[in-house]
């Protein structure tokens, strides 16, 4: 209601309001009359013979209706709804949210401070520790790594030893904190159609994947021309760029050729969202220690 640009659209809702209230009002005491004399027929007729006799409304009936009336202005004077008024209580929805918030924050706030103070490796061993972390996981990282943390197609499975960045408690902290892109450059226009087809075959050799031996051979040569800067000369990946290694037979996007040609070819662009602000240390730290220990044995307590 305050959004409105000018007074007139909040006058415009207090007339409709108040108007519609006058005329339930209007109708009420205008059907208020007690019994007087006898009932008479109203003179319409249904269906052919169903005549309506002009009775006065029930008492409970209408008493209803005028509890429902003083219900409504007593709401309204108490609750925001009347044009922009705020209600005499002062309530808003953003301010119960936020001090929903508070209290949560309050309560929450002197556990992920414990937390915070300590060891990655020991924060990833602590049960309740792991339990508020997976809470954290699911709510703000598994639409896109799968609440197992087992990822999809173009989002990494976080539960293996695989990583593209690095899977050192720091750097899963530094990823989580700042966020990552992962760029991979359309080679379709440097190598052409056949060029992407041998380096394909030859990428398919490493980790023993069916290949064509000639192509590979002739793959060979183009990888260590342009591939070689980002996915080291063993193809073994380079994790300050996020490459991955191409010879551990575990694929971000899948293992079958056409795949690799369309990567290839047309190149990857992979965002995984700095999560720092929105979170702050504190949750940071135990996301980055719970992600830690899906993959790395949490040592005996
Ligand atoms: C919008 C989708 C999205 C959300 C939400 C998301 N991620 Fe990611 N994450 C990605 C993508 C995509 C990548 C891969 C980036 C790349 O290709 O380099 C990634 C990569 C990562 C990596 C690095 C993996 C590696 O192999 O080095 C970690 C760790 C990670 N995410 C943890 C998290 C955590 C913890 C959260 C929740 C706070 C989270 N992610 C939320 C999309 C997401
Ligand atoms: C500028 C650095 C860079 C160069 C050069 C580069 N790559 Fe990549 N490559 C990447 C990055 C980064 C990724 C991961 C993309 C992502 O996170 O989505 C990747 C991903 C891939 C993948 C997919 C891996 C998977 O797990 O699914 C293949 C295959 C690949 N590259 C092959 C090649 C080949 C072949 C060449 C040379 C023709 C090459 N790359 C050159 C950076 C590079």
């Amino acid at each position: 209601m305050a959004d409105f640009i000018s007074g007139f659209w909040n006058a415009y809702v207090m007339g409709l309001v108040g108007l519609s209230l006058l005329f339930c009002l209007f109708v009420l005491m205008s059907n208020n009359k007690r019994e007087t004399g006898p009932v008479e027929l109203h003179g319409h007729v249904w269906d052919e013979n169903l005549a309506e006799y002009n009775n006065p409304l029930p008492r409970w009936w209408l008493y209803l209706f005028w509890i429902t009336l003083i219900f409504a202005v007593v709401y309204l004077v108490m609750y925001p709804g009347f044009g922009n008024t705020k209600g005499v209580l002062g309530w808003s929805a953003v301010g119960q949210y936020e001090t929903e918030m508070r209290k949560a924050e309050e309560r929450y706030a002197p556990i992920f401070a414990k937390y915070q103070g300590m060891e990655v490796a020991a924060v990833a061993a602590d049960d309740e520790a792991r339990g508020a972390g997976k809470r954290l996981f699911v709510t703000y990282c598994a639409q896109c790594h799968g609440a197992d943390a087992r990822g999809a197609k173009g989002f990494p499975n976080l539960t293996d030893r695989v990583w593209n960045w690095g899977g050192e408690a720091e750097t899963i902290k530094t990823t989580i904190t700042g966020g990552r892109m992962g760029m991979m450059p359309p080679f379709g226009p440097v190598l052409g159609p056949e060029g992407v087809k041998d380096v394909v075959s030859y990428v398919r050799s490493l980790s023993g994947l069916a290949h064509d031996s000639l192509r590979a051979q002739r793959g060979a040569e183009l990888f260590q021309q342009n591939c070689v800067a980002c996915h080291g000369p063993e193809a073994k990946g380079t994790q300050a760029m996020g490459a991955p290694n191409l010879t551990d037979g575990d694929w971000l996007y899948g293992s079958t050729e056409a795949v690799m040609t369309e990567t290839v070819q047309n190149g990857r662009t992979n965002r995984m969202p700095g999560f720092g602000e929105f979170l702050g240390e504190a949750k940071v730290h135990l996301l980055a220690s719970y992600v830690y220990g899906l993959s790395n044995q949490p040592a005996a307590k």
